[in-house]
């Protein structure tokens, strides 16, 4: 098998093959409903090695895996339930693992961790998130709900709110974005989760417009898309840090009347308080239809990683 990883989203500023899983991705939720789904991964097995929580990540991969007629074997507490625990090296795992199955899922909080196990993978690598890092299969469906929602992918202001210094779905989207023309990024976070340099420099490489703030309410009524994040607890060296920003952005309904009627509400999840549940019947909210999207964005993705001759080029 040729070694075809998923580890930045870097590998994917292509339209053309961005356009391609897109097709897939919408040919397999009308599958889907008919429940006519092929099962063209009869005799794969998937591996989800999870070394940090997850919800929509994991249950996605695994159920576009079984929905592709494919089999699937899982830790989803890797750092309790494997011989991590007892002390094994992610690339000892990660070699062993390999010999049991055709695609490794894997998410660590170390960032770099995917790129590590890739090297001595004998299957394909996917990031389902590096620590503050990326998560490309994450912005891979971000990108995808956008052009779902809005109809187009160029054209847009894009809000990204919250926890922008660990947030790797921001991180991956960043790179997506930069395909397309008249962007323009409002950045708002806490002073201290600002974007990292790296994707600032990257930004402003690509001559993508982009401002910071703190003021939540300011851009509201500007953006099409509000990206909102969570201030992420288990990043934090203290909780005494944590508490002092935890809160710092909510959106309430007095909040969303300022906004677009058009303008789409999105959220890779798990939220916590940032999006009030009194905006969830609002049609602009997004995130959970976000969500959904993520198992036709990973069945296009599992799809194209067994095909013969589809190959993600290696740019990171
Ligand atoms: N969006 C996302 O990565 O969610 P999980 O942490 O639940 O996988």
């Amino acid at each position: 098998m040729k070694l075809k990883h998923i580890l930045t989203t870097k590998q994917f500023l292509e339209k053309k093959l961005l356009n391609e899983i897109f097709n897939i991705a919408d040919n397999f939720e009308k599958t889907e409903k008919k429940n006519k789904t092929p099962k063209i991964l009869k005799d794969k097995i998937l591996s989800c090695l999870f070394y940090e929580p997850s919800t929509r990540t994991r249950f996605s991969f695994e159920s576009a895996m079984l929905k592709l007629g494919g089999q699937v074997i899982s830790t989803e507490n890797a750092a309790h339930f494997s011989s991590a625990a007892k002390g094994e090296t992610l690339e000892d795992s990660i070699r062993v693992v390999s010999f049991y199955c055709d695609v490794i899922v894997l998410r660590h909080p170390e960032i770099g961790a995917a790129k590590r196990a890739a090297k001595v993978s004998l299957v394909p690598i996917i990031n389902a998130g590096d620590g503050s890092g990326e998560h490309p299969t994450q912005a891979l469906l971000d990108l995808y709900t956008i052009k779902k929602e809005i109809g187009r992918t160029s054209d847009l202001k894009i809000g990204m709110v919250g926890d922008l210094l660990y947030g790797r779905t921001i991180h991956s989207l960043i790179y997506l974005l930069s395909l397309y023309q008249n962007i323009e990024i409002f950045l708002v976070s806490p002073k201290k989760l600002k974007l990292p340099e790296k994707y600032k420099l990257f930004l402003k490489k690509h001559k993508i417009k982009f401002s910071e703030s703190d003021n939540f309410e300011s851009i509201i009524s500007k953006v099409d898309v509000l990206y909102i994040t969570r201030i992420q607890k288990e990043r934090f060296q203290s909780l005494k840090a944590y508490k002092k920003v935890k809160n710092s952005f909510i959106l309430s309904k007095t909040l969303l009347n300022k906004a677009n009627k058009k303008t789409i509400i999105m959220h890779p999840l798990p939220r916590v308080n940032e999006i009030s549940q009194e905006i969830d019947p609002d049609n602009r909210a997004a995130y959970f239809r976000q969500a959904q999207n993520g198992l036709y964005i990973r069945m296009a993705l599992l799809r194209l990683l067994f095909e013969k001759n589809k190959i993600f080029s290696h740019n990171n």
